[in-house]
């Protein structure tokens, strides 16, 4: 077991593990980073009203989203490239994500295949999908995914391109030998290089997924699959209700961890106006710079219905594989459990707007 009491510490035990090139790829935010502070600073600026008095001893965290029960609020979010940090990857974070009741999105960019993944643990799936030039290569991995019982299709819409990553530019990221992208079937597309003065997994970005996807996408998609759709990466309430138009079933606001358009709003701060614009029509989710507890809890008095976690699943893979992963998770939900009581909330139902000071 790692000695870390909270996710910050879980962060700096990683740096010290981790390779150069892959720490910064996962910490890292596009351009001067903006965007990637403002995702912590702007759930810091908001201020908790808590109740007292409330004759509460047990505190109920469960929830449905979707109509899948989940043991919290709380969502692994979909990230690449899990295997960097640790051999037993994205297998390794399905494993403690089981145990725990907890939701995992497993990302296109998965170094285990998801077929795989799905093997690995009786977790609870979503698929992350970015959609890619060849219409057979992004068809054939919907299909594995609904076969091996992925129960939603995530399509990421904040990414036509790649943000500009500069450690990345600099750091010339590429996948080492020996690590592959496993849910591209055809064997060119697992593959990535270092570029000329360019991250490789900018160039690759834009040399093999498709960077025009409009509204109309959604349909295609949805016409290829059982599973709810949902789309990950809205911003504004205009859009949220465009993807309500063609058939979302849920949406994640994201501003991808800060690591596409620098200066773009947070999720925390667009979340308000996207909640607004759905008027309870579909699931609302959100991401971020989640870190704390009460983060959890101010995500869901602004109209979320559950949040997801990004980096900080990283650092506790790199720090101990699936324990750490698992403590990770465990401080989180534990911190939410103490944010609960200490605001006197029973139960989610309970988490109003009025918690909040304005
Ligand atoms: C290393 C890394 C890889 C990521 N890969 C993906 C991905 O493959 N697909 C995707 O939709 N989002 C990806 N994201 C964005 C996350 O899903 C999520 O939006 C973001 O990390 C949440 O912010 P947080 O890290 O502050 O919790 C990635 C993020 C990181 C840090």
């Amino acid at each position: 077991m790692a000695n870390a009491i909270n996710l910050h510490e879980f962060e700096l035990m990683a740096r010290e593990k981790l390779d150069k090139m892959v720490y910064d790829y996962y910490a890292g935010g596009a351009n001067d980073e903006v965007t990637l502070t403002e995702n912590r600073a702007a759930f810091a600026r908001l201020r908790l009203r808590p109740r007292m008095l409330r004759g509460v001893e047990k505190y109920d965290m469960t929830t449905t989203i979707l109509g899948e029960k989940m043991a919290a609020p709380l969502l692994i979010a979909p990230m690449a490239f899990m295997a960097l940090a640790h051999p037993e990857g994205e297998l390794a974070v399905a494993r403690a994500t089981a145990a725990r009741g907890i939701h995992y999105v497993v990302s296109t960019m998965s170094n285990y295949g998801l077929e795989d993944i799905a093997a690995a643990s009786a977790a609870a799936k979503w698929f992350q999908l970015y959609v890619y030039q060849s219409r057979t290569a992004t068809e054939q991995m919907v299909a594995l995914a609904e076969a091996a019982g992925y129960s939603a299709l995530v399509l990421t819409v904040d990414t036509p391109v790649l943000g500009r990553r500069e450690a990345d530019i600099r750091n010339r990221f590429h996948l080492p030998p020996g690590y592959e992208a496993k849910n591209l079937a055809n064997a060119q597309l697992q593959h990535i290089h270092p570029a000329q003065g360019d991250s490789g997994l900018a160039a690759y970005a834009a040399s093999a997924q498709r960077a025009n996807l409009g509204w109309h996408d959604l349909d295609w998609l949805r016409g290829l699959t059982k599973m709810p759709l949902l789309v990950k990466g809205i911003l504004r309430g205009d859009d949220a209700k465009r993807a309500l138009d063609h058939g979302a079933a849920g949406m994640i606001v994201s501003n991808h961890g800060g690591r596409q358009l620098d200066t773009a709003i947070t999720g925390i701060e667009a979340l308000p106006e996207v909640v607004a614009a759905v008027g309870g029509s579909a699931a609302v989710l959100m991401d971020g710079g989640v870190r704390r507890g009460t983060d959890i809890l101010k995500a869901l008095a602004l109209g979320a219905q559950g949040v997801l976690l990004g980096r900080p699943v990283l650092w506790g893979l790199a720090v101990d594989g699936e324990v750490g992963v698992g403590q990770v998770l465990d401080l989180l939900l534990a911190e939410f459990e103490l944010a609960l009581a200490l605001c006197g909330c029973a139960s989610l139902a309970e988490v109003t707007p009025d918690v909040l000071w304005r």
